[in-house]
């Protein structure tokens, strides 16, 4: 199992198959992107070869993002192969949902087995505001069709001040609906800092306003990531809180990443990555992409720069699937 300096054991690899996005969110993408003739996102055989490379290593979970991963072509077949890789017993994807009602249950048929869905606003109409996107009532529909085909289905919302932390929608949904509901502190980026200090609510608001009206913590396993989750005994399902600014967020992390290109990713907000797609050609043995990785590990902080509004890194988190 990889495992850092501070004795962090990264059992979960995010691995993010492509750029493109079809929705135009406002803390990320506000005018989309379509893709360039001269992108070049990993291929199927090099998604592969990371994932039984990452695997060798001890990953036991992988997540496919993006930009959106519905929209590569082949991510049926992605799911299918990545899914048969021996040791890979979690293969998780965060998705815009803008595909989920048509395409839930092949993805789950594929070896699917956990879908983090975004959903900003339950409110149609802030939905369309947020998005640029008027989808919100197929996604919805979407959001059953998988929790039908037998996924694991968690929705995510970034937490906008004024815009969407009225909890009030949120509590009525969650009544009687078996999901996890997790709101994410948006995190500032260089394509957006105005919108950042604008919008940015602290997620210890949420919490404490939890705290008060009986939600109780979820006991922590030790393979738990950075994530804090509640559950209430009158309500079906759980609110979680991702909380990137409070004190100790990295001490859990359990995550490494690859961007659509191919770089290793310590951290979200912390260095450049290295790039290690001349190690996922045929030919390459895995025994190289293990050492490269191993050697690169030792160099991984104990948190991120965020604080430090370093956002120059990152222009939004398309590129290396958030
Ligand atoms: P689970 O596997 O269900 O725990 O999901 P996850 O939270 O790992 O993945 P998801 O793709 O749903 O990410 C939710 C949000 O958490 C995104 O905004 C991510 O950018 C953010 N996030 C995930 N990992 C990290 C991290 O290591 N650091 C920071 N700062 N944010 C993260
Ligand atoms: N801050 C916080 N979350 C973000 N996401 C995208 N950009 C940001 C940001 N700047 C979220 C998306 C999705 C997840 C993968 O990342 O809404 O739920
Ligand atoms: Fe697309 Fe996801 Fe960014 Fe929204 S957050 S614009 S869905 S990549």
């Amino acid at each position: 199992m990889l495992q850092d300096s501070l004795g962090r054991r990264f059992y979960y690899l995010r691995l993010s198959v492509t750029d493109v996005c079809n929705f135009r969110c406002s803390y990320c993408l506000p005018n989309g992107y379509q893709g360039k003739p001269e992108d070049s996102f990993l291929s199927l055989s090099e998604l592969e070869a990371a994932s039984r490379g990452f695997a060798a290593m001890g990953t036991q979970k992988i997540r496919l993002t993006g930009g959106e991963p519905s929209l590569r072509p082949d991510i049926d077949d992605i799911i299918t192969r990545l899914s048969h890789i021996d040791g890979i017993d979690q293969l998780a994807m965060t998705t815009n949902g803008y595909k989920l009602h048509k395409r839930a249950a092949d993805w789950a048929r594929a070896g699917l087995k956990q879908l983090n869905v975004s959903i900003d606003s339950l409110d149609t109409e802030e939905f369309h505001r947020i998005t640029g996107h008027d989808r919100l009532n197929e996604i919805m529909a979407g959001l059953t069709v998988a929790q039908n085909s037998g996924l694991k289905v968690k929705v995510n919302a970034v937490l906008m001040r004024g815009v969407n932390d009225n909890l009030t929608p949120v509590f009525q949904w969650l009544k009687t609906n078996p999901l996890t509901m997790r709101f994410i502190e948006v995190m500032e980026t260089s394509d957006q800092q105005v919108f950042f200090r604008q919008y940015h609510q602290r997620g210890e608001t949420i919490r404490s306003r939890l705290l008060a009206e009986g939600w109780l913590p979820v006991i922590r396993g030790v393979a738990a990531g950075p994530a804090q989750e509640f559950y209430h005994p009158d309500y079906a399902g759980r609110i979680g809180l991702i909380m990137p600014y409070s004190k100790d967020f990295c001490a859990s992390c359990n995550r490494l990443r690859i961007s659509s290109l191919g770089k290793l990713h310590l951290c979200l907000f912390a260095e450049q990555g290295i790039d290690i797609r001349p190690y996922l050609q045929t030919g390459v043995a895995t025994e190289e992409l293990v050492k490269v990785v191993s050697e690169h590990l030792a160099s991984k902080e104990v948190g991120h720069h965020l604080k430090d509004h370093n956002s120059g890194a990152m222009a939004n988190l398309s590129q290396i699937g958030g």
